[in-house]
């Protein structure tokens, strides 16, 4: 098919802008967007999804995680995913996530609109647990689809203590499908993933698109220190078993280990529970979570040991009870060679000559396909944001570049052949 024209690129690029501020209106709350796992607004958002992919002409089923599939029958069995996810984090922007399924839907629309039929199928997937943001784990939509879902994170709770089970039950689905939601490893061609990049490099780089070489790999330590609640007037400073101040100290640790690495890993503290939770009364119990990354795994494994050791240490000094639970560790996971060499030729054809030499970078956000990894080959196509903002309603992408990244998606699909995939060959 002829390539595409640049108003039929920026047309892609306003509907898309319109489809992503209709899904940011989906939220939990009137002044912020929150759309966490399993909750109504993800019944509501996983409707409008629905309805878009039905209207493009894909057949659409869900699965026991609530992952919404749109599917485009092809001549072999063999399909290509193209997905990302319709969670949010805690006051998010709308891009992150909803974004890549919307990219998925008008590309896909495009085919069926031409009528033609192509050598291998497509099923867009709106998975709904990339961010995390309401049970310890995450990826539990993805890791189902990948055949890995781990049946004790049924167990987790999230802060109401709602198990996943039980969430999965209010969501009217059965844990007992979870084993049916898994592709099979022979019919899973690839799996990929368009994104805005959440970081400045395509920005700074003047560059709208941009290939992912690997996702950064990834620990979650959960943290509980136990100490004494007692009163905030009358207790001595020396005789005080103050949850928080050792959770504080922590903390610091943490910061101070990931900054001695000059930005080989990164260490964060975004989630922390302090009981009683009073003025008045020292802290008896406290939660931290420490996300920590890096691309190098054995970096990473080297700040997690010095950071567990260290706070043993200071607990002991403080005389606090600890439990340090390791909730989530994922191996950085490179994008299979021959998808980005097709995704740098799809840029090169979708956005010309600026493109010569399409960017390649990291990712050091999580994705879904840390989970689809498992699965088959996984691939990344990255899309310039303004400022590299993301995990913030500032969060923006320029239509042009939407629609850009649209344009470069119908490239790849034009040109993927699934028995290429062997090949390791790059440019
Ligand atoms: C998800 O966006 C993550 O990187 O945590
Ligand atoms: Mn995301
Ligand atoms: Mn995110």
């Amino acid at each position: 098919m002829p390539a595409l024209t640049q108003s039929e690129i920026d047309a892609l690029g306003a509907r898309a802008e319109l489809m992503v501020n209709s899904l940011g209106t989906v939220s939990a709350e009137p002044d912020r967007l929150v759309r966490l796992f399993l909750t109504p607004e993800h019944r509501r958002a996983a409707d409008r999804v629905t309805s878009w992919m039905r209207q493009v002409g894909l057949a659409v089923s869900e699965d026991a995680l609530g992952t919404v599939r749109g599917r485009l029958e092809g001549a072999s069995p063999k399909r290509l995913l193209i997905g990302s996810h319709i969670d949010t984090v805690i006051n998010a922007g709308m891009y992150d996530g909803p974004f890549g399924v919307i990219a998925g839907v008008l590309a896909v629309e495009h085919f069926v609109r031409a009528g033609r039929k192509l050598p291998f199928g497509i099923d867009v997937l709106a998975f709904g647990d990339e961010e995390g943001s309401r049970f310890p784990a995450t990826l539990a939509s993805s890791s189902a689809c990948a055949g890995v879902f781990k049946t004790d994170n049924l167990k987790l709770a999230d802060r109401a203590g709602v198990t996943l089970g039980d969430a999965i039950a209010a969501y009217g689905k059965s844990v007992d499908d979870i084993p049916a939601a898994a592709y099979r490893p022979d019919e899973a061609a690839a799996y990929l993933e368009v994104h805005i990049e959440q970081g400045p490099v395509l920005e700074v780089r003047n560059q709208p698109l941009g290939v992912v070489t690997a996702i950064i790999g990834q620990t979650y330590l959960n943290v509980e220190f136990l100490g004494e609640a007692g009163h905030a007037g009358t207790v001595p400073m020396l005789l005080r078993r103050d949850a928080l101040a050792g959770a504080a100290e922590a903390m610091m640790l943490g910061e101070r280990l990931a900054r001695e690495t000059r930005g080989e890993v990164v260490a964060t503290v975004g989630r922390m529970t302090v009981a009683p939770g009073a003025t008045n009364v020292i802290p008896a119990n406290v939660v931290i979570v420490f996300d920590i990354r890096s691309g190098s795994e054995a970096a990473r494994a080297r700040l997690v040991d010095a950071l567990r050791g260290g706070i043993r240490a200071l607990a002991e000094r403080r005389h606090l009870g600890l439990t340090i639970t390791t909730t989530r560790e994922v191996a950085t996971t490179p994008c299979h060679p021959y998808v980005q060499d097709q995704l740098a030729e799809a840029i090169r054809s979708a956005v010309g000559d600026a493109a010569e030499k399409p960017l390649r970078l990291g990712s050091g956000a999580g994705h879904d396909g840390q989970a689809m990894a498992k699965l088959c080959p996984v691939g990344m196509l990255f899309v310039r944001c303004r400022g590299g903002v993301s995990h913030n309603p500032m969060e923006y992408a320029n239509p042009r570049d939407l629609g850009l990244a649209v344009a470069a998606l119908i490239a790849f699909i034009e040109r993927f052949d699934p028995t290429k995939l062997t090949s390791r060959t790059t440019t």
